[in-house]
């Protein structure tokens, strides 16, 4: 098979900072004359696209949200001609309508370009067989990765989610070695696999490429351990393309390299939106460089993470694994809590599966926290009780939150073809 090469990869530190300038003036350019939202936004501000000369010039550009996105439904964030969009996606949201994603065929070719990319850096090889068990639809994780594959040269699997033992039957029979699927999605099927008498660690299986969702460590531990592969993480979102925004090396498992070709990256401060000092946490802000269809510009992921400096292969500067969204954090009795940390705990816990929700209630004046845990074996109820304490223990003497926890039999914790649901809110609306 012919080496992947991709250029963008040897170009030094200068050369990447004057492509990202000269990528910014022009995506700034033409948002500006063809979106009426950033004709808008630049003008509030008294701001024009050629006021910004210098990468951080982009500090006074103003942010968009989510809410833009909706507020502007379906397709009045376009930069080009309706006609020139060959490709919809859309994120679901929990509440309201959908945010839409249109892309060029220039848009699609990027995509791809930077999905491959991501599968090389994963460890993928031109040739492999990659089973893609993000779900294909709307959401951006099935079609995005598929492209990637062909991209890279490799057989891809177009299985999409759902229907577990046939996931398993596709991958006993035709022996991938890479899966691209949520690290919650792929617990089930490990589970399937057991179910089947199937030895995880002697399938094929040689790499996981996860995300979509937060994970943890303790998470990658477990699969690693489980199934005996290199577990790594990608991330991406929806409105800055898909997956393929950052991608963590096989290799060093050190955070995920950030395609910042064509994603400018920074971190601001979530309250007072001032960017924060290198290093520091904070949330994620991109703006696109390249993309036609859907410039991007200071978009608020909500995600939190930290900026990392490169490696020496590549040089591109890193983000930290997200350890959740502003949007998931519970406050419990003024203790800011992520379901990330609550998993963490799970996960150490003897006798206990790797699935678990927070539950929120709130039956007087105080937000409560029950924590849904199961066994992965069947055991009596006191010895469930028993686990539950000592689970109870561990999070008040590290997060330092009294929580309920209801330790239940296996099987109990709803399980999902995609992103998992962490967060059961039963607080009263209103
Ligand atoms: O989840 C794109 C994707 C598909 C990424 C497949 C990776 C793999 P959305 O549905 O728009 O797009 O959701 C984006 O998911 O803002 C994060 O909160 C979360 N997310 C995505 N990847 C990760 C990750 C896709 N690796 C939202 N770690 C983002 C933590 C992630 N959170």
């Amino acid at each position: 098979m012919t080496p992947y090469v991709d250029p963008a990869l040897t170009w030094d530190l200068d050369h990447l900072r004057d492509v990202q300038l000269r990528r910014l003036k022009d995506t700034l350019a033409r948002a500006y004359a063809n979106v009426p939202h950033y004709t808008a936004a630049f003008d509030a501000v008294g701001l024009h696209p050629n006021d910004v000369k210098t990468l951080a010039d982009l500090a006074s550009v103003p942010f968009t949200t989510k809410e833009d996105l909706r507020r502007n439904y379906p397709y009045g964030m376009f930069a080009v001609p309706r006609e020139e969009v060959v490709r919809i996606h859309a994120s679901s949201g929990t509440t309201g309508k959908p945010t839409v994603v249109g892309y060029t065929k220039a848009d699609i070719e990027m995509w791809a370009d930077v999905m491959a990319r991501s599968i090389n850096v994963a460890g993928g090889r031109p040739g492999d067989i990659v089973h893609v068990a993000y779900g294909y639809g709307l959401f951006t994780g099935g079609l995005g990765a598929h492209y990637g594959v062909e991209r890279l040269g490799c057989t891809v699997i177009p299985v999409s989610g759902g229907m577990t033992e046939r996931q398993v039957q596709l991958i006993t029979d035709f022996k991938p070695r890479i899966i691209m699927v949520t690290p919650s999605y792929f617990l089930s099927i490990l589970d399937e696999m057991e179910r089947a008498g199937i030895d995880p660690r002697e399938s094929s299986l040689e790499i996981g490429i996860f995300g979509a969702e937060p994970w943890t460590q303790q998470m990658r531990e477990e699969i690693e351990a489980r199934c005996d592969i290199d577990a790594v993480d990608i991330y991406g979102l929806s409105e800055v393309i898909g997956p393929g925004v950052s991608q963590e090396a096989g290799t060093t498992k050190d955070g995920l390299h950030i395609w910042e070709d064509h994603f400018y990256p920074e971190v601001v401060d979530p309250i007072t939106l001032e960017p924060v000092a290198e290093g520091e946490q904070g949330e994620l802000v991109f703006t696109s460089l390249t993309k036609q269809a859907l410039p991007i510009i200071r978009y608020r992921t909500r995600d939190l993470t930290r900026l990392l400096p490169g490696t020496a292969a590549p040089s591109y500067r890193r983000m930290e694994k997200v350890t959740g969204r502003t949007d998931d954090m519970m406050i419990i009795r003024g203790v800011n809590v992520f379901p990330t940390q609550i998993e963490e705990h799970v996960l150490r816990e003897p006798g206990l599966a790797p699935y678990f929700q927070c539950v929120l209630t709130q039956p007087g004046k105080l937000v409560e926290l029950t924590v849904l845990a199961e066994t992965t074996d069947y055991m009596s109820p006191e010895a469930r009780a028993e686990i539950g304490k000592r689970l109870q223990h561990r999070i008040k003497a590290t997060i330092g939150i009294t929580a309920k926890v209801d330790v239940r039999d296996p099987g109990a914790i709803e399980r999902s073809v995609g992103k998992a649901r962490r967060i059961v809110d039963q607080r009263p609306k209103g």
